[in-house]
């Protein structure tokens, strides 16, 4: 009997340089040059068969066979792979996140890494990491960058064939994030379409792509330091001046709820007690918070009274892919 199978885990990573706004909706090109660290604590694990026995293409996550919609985006991104193969068969697709879905923990970025790399896998396309990360951004921006491990930056390129992740640093060092999960419903306004609303309504966006530009390379001089405060402040700007282009946007909407500026000032109240944690925000109401791992703990003891200890998660830099011989 025909049959491809591969299973592959890929983790979940959160942005200190944002991707906001593409050149590109079909492709997937970014306006701007980007930079995330990859979380050991969150991730996907896929498993893909390609098989004459399937006969239309289906889809399980976390146990529970997904609709006719959920199907459609992961046929179309299958469908790159399967070109690729020249392989005419159905596919189905089971995976488990151990992330909180659509909570702006960024689950579809693991999520589509960890796909592209069990369609590799099963097809046997052998395909190396860069070209990896430039067909898991067809599935999600995001999802370029989770192939790697450590920081990673996504170069925009200048097309198809160049806009991809590469690792940048290996983390391999004092450096960790607490995840505040302050709401896990799902967002009334997903990144895509906040993006392009923004892009095409934000007066301000214009300014976007050169600042980005500028805040990626002192980023980078920043993680090569290996300087935990500099790298802080760079990240909260750059975050908050994503969230004034979708406060600026026409009609004007956010992602930030009370209790994220509740939690900001918890973190700046931190600072002055000593820590070193910085906060980032993504298209969602959670707030994460970049300081040296071997703080973690003393972060969320702190924060733990005011936010509940049960919302805040430590987690280390985490690896690229993993190939794995079946579901755990
Ligand atoms: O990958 P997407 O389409 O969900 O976009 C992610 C956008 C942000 O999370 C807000 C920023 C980023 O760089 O991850």
């Amino acid at each position: 009997m025909e049959e491809y199978r591969g299973i592959c885990r890929a983790h979940t990573n959160i942005a200190l340089i944002k991707y906001w706004g593409k050149r590109d909706d079909e492709l997937i090109l970014p306006m701007n040059s980007n930079l995330s660290l990859t979380l050991d604590r969150f991730y996907s694990e896929t498993q893909v068969r390609f098989s004459k026995d399937i006969v239309e293409d289906c889809f399980q996550l976390d146990g529970e066979w997904q609709d006719n919609s959920e199907v459609e985006k992961i046929s179309r991104f299958v469908d790159l792979f399967r070109q690729l193969a020249q392989v005419d068969l159905a596919c189905e697709v089971i995976s488990y996140n151990h992330v909180p879905t659509a909570a702006g923990l960024a689950s579809s970025a693991s999520a589509f890494a960890a796909l592209a790399g069990a369609c590799n896998q099963a097809l046997r396309l052998d395909l190396d990491p860069l070209a990896l990360s430039r067909l898991a951004r067809r599935g999600s921006g995001s999802a370029t960058r989770s192939i790697f491990g450590g920081f990673v930056e996504w170069e925009k390129g200048s097309g198809d064939h160049d806009s991809q992740a590469v690792p940048f640093d290996d983390a391999n060092w004092d450096v960790g994030m607490v995840v505040l999960t302050l709401n896990t419903k799902k967002k009334a306004i997903s990144s895509r379409r906040g993006m392009k609303h923004t892009v095409a309504t934000s007066p301000f966006y214009q300014l976007w792509p050169q600042v980005s530009e500028e805040k990626l390379l002192e980023m980078k001089a920043a993680i090569k330091a290996r300087d935990l405060d500099w790298m802080g402040e760079i990240a909260e700007s750059h975050a908050m001046l994503m969230h004034a282009t979708t406060l600026s946007a026409n009609p004007a909407f956010t992602y930030l709820e009370a209790e994220s500026l509740k939690a900001i000032e918890a973190v700046k109240g931190l600072r002055q007690q000593g820590y070193k944690a910085y906060f980032t925000m993504d298209a969602g109401p959670n707030v994460k918070i970049l300081c040296p791992y071997s703080q973690s703990q003393a972060i969320i003891d702190a924060l733990a009274p005011e936010f509940g200890a049960d919302r805040l998660i430590a987690s280390r830099p985490g690896p690229g892919i993993q190939y794995l011989e079946a579901l755990p």
